[in-house]
Parts: structure tokens; C-alpha cells; sequence
């Protein structure tokens, strides 16, 4: 008996369907990254050499440098600072892990100044991804990341670094910081005011490579433009996110037809699932939130029934899958599926829930996805590769 509820437990918790999370292997990270390194008095030499031994750790798996056979790759360029910045590697010097462990070594020396003006520093990143490399380089849509190594925080007025870390993350670098050896708590002060939220860390946290590396692979989970990220919270951008992009269509069309038009928007895209409550009222957020959309609302989702069973869209020769544990049919639905295959949401006074409509009829609006850039997916501008 009591083997009989383990086992059905199991099989419970294998039937939920849940979202695909951004994938992690750190292998196959494909970011371009700038090292911010403060290279003043204050960091000493000791200091210096665990800052190379700690960026060395948190790459040493993944390739450094570019490949034309392998698009998963790292750049890493080098900047140090101290009262000015110096540029030590650009984002094509080190071409390999080898050269990567060289090149950081006997490229971070102490400098000859006590002051550390990370706003210098800043700006040479910001240089390199922005006036450096081309918009239209082949690497353009890969995600860019500063990582800061700070002792100090200083910099008042035009060598205030808060304006220029606003401008990088506005327009979408991710910033780690560490802060390093640092006299005082005003340090980690200023640096949580830089960093993108939660990758603010110290060289005393523990497990700080593994910190840094989750970092990187979360920024290198990302949607291509006129996709959204599904996330914890659709309010708050910096909520953990999903390994799903969302995109909302406000041409309305038959079921068939928009899961056709998802199919042809991106390689590997299908019509919405709602596996769960969470998704459901995502969608719904940003569906209210989207023009094109309007009152009584009403967009196709993935549902649709096939060969006696309801199934959620699948990427194309993908086999659909069935739903199981969660459904929001509205009351009195679904009804007679034979003649009504496909599924809206559809607002009725209660709420916006889902609704069976016959598939060849009933134009909508529609909501399409696709699994997120990540390090097991790489993606071109035109569509997603691997999976
Ligand atoms: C990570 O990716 C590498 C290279 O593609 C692969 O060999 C390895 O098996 C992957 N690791 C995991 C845990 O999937
Ligand atoms: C820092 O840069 C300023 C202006 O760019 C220059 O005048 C100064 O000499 C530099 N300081 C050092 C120590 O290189
Ligand atoms: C990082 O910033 C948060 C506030 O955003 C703060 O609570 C936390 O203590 C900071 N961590 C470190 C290591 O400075
Ligand atoms: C809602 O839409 C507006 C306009 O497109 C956008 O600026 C805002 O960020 C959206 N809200 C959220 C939480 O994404």
C-alpha cells in the first residue's frame, strides 16, 4: 500500500508540465565580456593575482575566443584602472583558453596610482562593445556582460561611475561586480548601485566562482528582439526567468493559420502552452498590456484537440503533448470537441479563460513561443538552432 502511494506520487509529479528552465552548461557559454579590473595601490599584487586566478576558474570550462566551426564561444577583453584606464585586451586578443590563462596573468599588474575611478573603466567597456565592434558584426545578438573587480568606490560628479553603469544596462549589458579587498562597507554600497540586481558579490562570499559562472548563464539566457522572456514575475524585469520567449500577434487569424504564422516567425516557434496558472496569468498581464489586444479579450493558445485528447503545440515534427494536472476552462467548457478543436482564451464576466472554437472559423488574435537563446541553444538573428 505504502508502495503503491510513493509510486502514484511519482507518477503525479511526472505528469506536471512545466516550463523549460535556461539551461546551464557552462561549456557552451556564448557571451562577449569585458573585465573591469581596478588595478590601484589598494588591490596589491596578491590581489591582483586571485582576481586572474578567479576569472581563469569561472572560464576555464567554457571556449574562450571565436571559432568559426562553433558559435557557443566567449570573448573576454581586459580593461584595468586606476586614476585613468587602460585598454589590455580587446575582445579578439585572447584566442584560446591558453592564451586567455597567459594573457590575464602577466596582463594585471598593479598601476601607480592609489585612485580607482571605475567610471574610466566603464567607459573603455562601453567603448569596446559600442564604438569598437560594429553593429552589424556577426556577434551583435550575442548577450554582452561586464564583470567589475573593485577595492574602492570613488568618483564624485563627471567621475561618478552610477550615469554610465545606467547607460550599460539600459542598453542590455548585464554588470557582475566583486568587490575586493575592500576597506569598509561603502564599497559594496556603491557597487550594488552598479551591478544588474543580485549579481552583486565579495571576494569573501563563498562559492563565488559558481556565483559568477550562474550569472553569466543567466544573462546568456535571453529572447531575440520582439520576444519576451517569460519570467517569475511580468511586473518585475529582474525576476528569474524562463527558458520560453513569448511573442503576442494581434492579426487575428484561424488557430491553424496562426500556428502556422508562429511557425514561419522564428525557427522552432509554436502556438503558446499554459501548463500552469503562472503562465496563464503571465500571458494575460502582458496581454492587457499590449496594443492590438483589446476588451473582451479573446487569443488562441496552443490547446488543441487530437486524436481524442487535448495537447498543447510543439516546436514543428515535434510531438504534442498531452495536458494533464492544470486546466481554466471557462464553466460549461470544453464542449463537444469534435466540432470544436481549438482553444482561445476568451474573457467572459468572471474571467479570461480558455474556450474550445471550431479550428477553421474562429479568427483571433494569438500568442506564439519559442525556448530561449541559451547555452544548449544557439541562435541567429532568424531563428533558433539545436533543441
Ligand atoms: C555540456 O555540453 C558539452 C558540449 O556540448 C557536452 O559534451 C556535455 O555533455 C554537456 N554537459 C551536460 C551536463 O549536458
Ligand atoms: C590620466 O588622464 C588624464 C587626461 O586624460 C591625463 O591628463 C593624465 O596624465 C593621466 N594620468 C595618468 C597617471 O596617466
Ligand atoms: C547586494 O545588494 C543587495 C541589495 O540589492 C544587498 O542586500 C546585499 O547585501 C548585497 N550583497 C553584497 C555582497 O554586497
Ligand atoms: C507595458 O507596456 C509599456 C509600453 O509598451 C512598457 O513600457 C512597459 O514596460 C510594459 N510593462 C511591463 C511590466 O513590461
Amino acid at each position: 500500500m505504502k508502495v503503491l502511494l510513493v509510486l502514484s506520487a511519482i507518477l503525479a509529479s511526472t505528469l506536471a508540465l512545466s516550463d523549460r528552465p535556461c539551461s546551464n552548461n557552462i561549456t557552451n557559454l556564448w557571451l562577449d565580456v569585458v573585465a573591469v579590473v581596478d588595478n590601484s595601490i589598494g588591490m596589491s599584487s596578491d590581489g591582483l593575482n586571485s582576481v586572474a586566478a578567479d576569472l581563469i576558474s569561472v572560464f576555464s570550462s567554457s571556449r574562450i575566443g571565436s571559432d568559426p566551426n562553433e558559435p557557443r564561444t566567449t570573448r573576454v577583453a581586459l580593461v584595468t584602472y586606476n586614476v585613468n584606464a587602460t585598454l589590455k585586451a580587446d575582445l579578439n586578443k585572447y584566442q584560446s583558453n591558453n592564451d586567455f590563462l597567459n594573457g590575464i596573468f602577466s596582463d594585471l599588474k598593479v598601476g601607480s596610482s592609489e585612485e580607482s575611478f571605475l567610471a574610466n573603466g566603464l567607459a573603455l567597456a562601453e567603448q569596446l562593445f559600442f564604438v569598437k565592434e560594429s553593429s552589424s558584426s556577426s556577434r551583435s545578438h550575442y548577450q554582452k556582460v561586464i564583470i567589475v573587480y573593485a577595492s574602492a568606490f570613488e568618483g564624485i560628479d563627471s567621475l561618478s561611475p552610477l550615469p554610465v553603469a545606467q547607460r550599460l544596462r539600459t542598453d542590455g549589458v548585464t554588470i557582475i561586480t566583486v568587490g575586493y579587498n575592500q576597506d569598509g562597507d561603502g564599497v559594496l554600497k556603491g557597487l550594488q548601485e552598479i551591478a544588474t540586481r543580485s549579481y552583486n558579490f565579495t571576494n569573501t562570499d563563498g562559492a563565488l566562482i559558481p556565483k559568477v559562472q550562474n550569472a553569466l548563464m543567466q544573462a546568456n539566457c535571453f529572447c531575440m528582439n520582439e520576444w519576451e522572456q517569460y519570467r517569475d514575475s511580468y511586473a518585475d524585469l529582474f525576476s528569474p526567468r524562463h527558458g520560453v520567449c513569448l511573442q503576442l500577434i494581434s492579426l487575428p487569424a484561424i488557430w491553424k493559420a496562426a500556428q502556422m504564422s508562429c511557425r514561419n516567425r522564428f525557427k522552432k516557434a509554436y502556438l503558446a502552452n499554459e501548463y500552469d496558472q503562472k503562465k496563464h496569468d503571465f500571458i494575460f498581464e502582458k496581454v492587457k498590456n499590449t496594443t492590438g489586444f483589446n476588451y473582451p479579450y479573446s487569443y488562441h493558445i496552443g490547446l488543441n484537440y487530437v486524436n481524442g485528447a487535448w495537447m498543447w503545440d510543439q516546436p514543428e515534427n515535434h510531438q504534442m503533448i498531452e495536458n494533464t494536472d492544470f486546466s481554466y476552462w471557462i464553466p460549461g467548457y470544453p464542449k463537444a470537441a469534435s466540432q470544436m478543436s481549438a482553444v482561445q482564451n476568451s474573457q467572459n464576466s468572471l474571467a479570461t479563460a480558455w474556450q474550445n472554437v471550431a479550428m477553421y472559423t474562429v479568427s483571433s488574435n494569438y500568442v506564439c513561443e519559442v525556448a530561449s537563446c541559451d547555452t544548449s541553444n544557439y541562435c541567429t538573428p532568424s531563428g533558433l538552432i539545436g533543441l
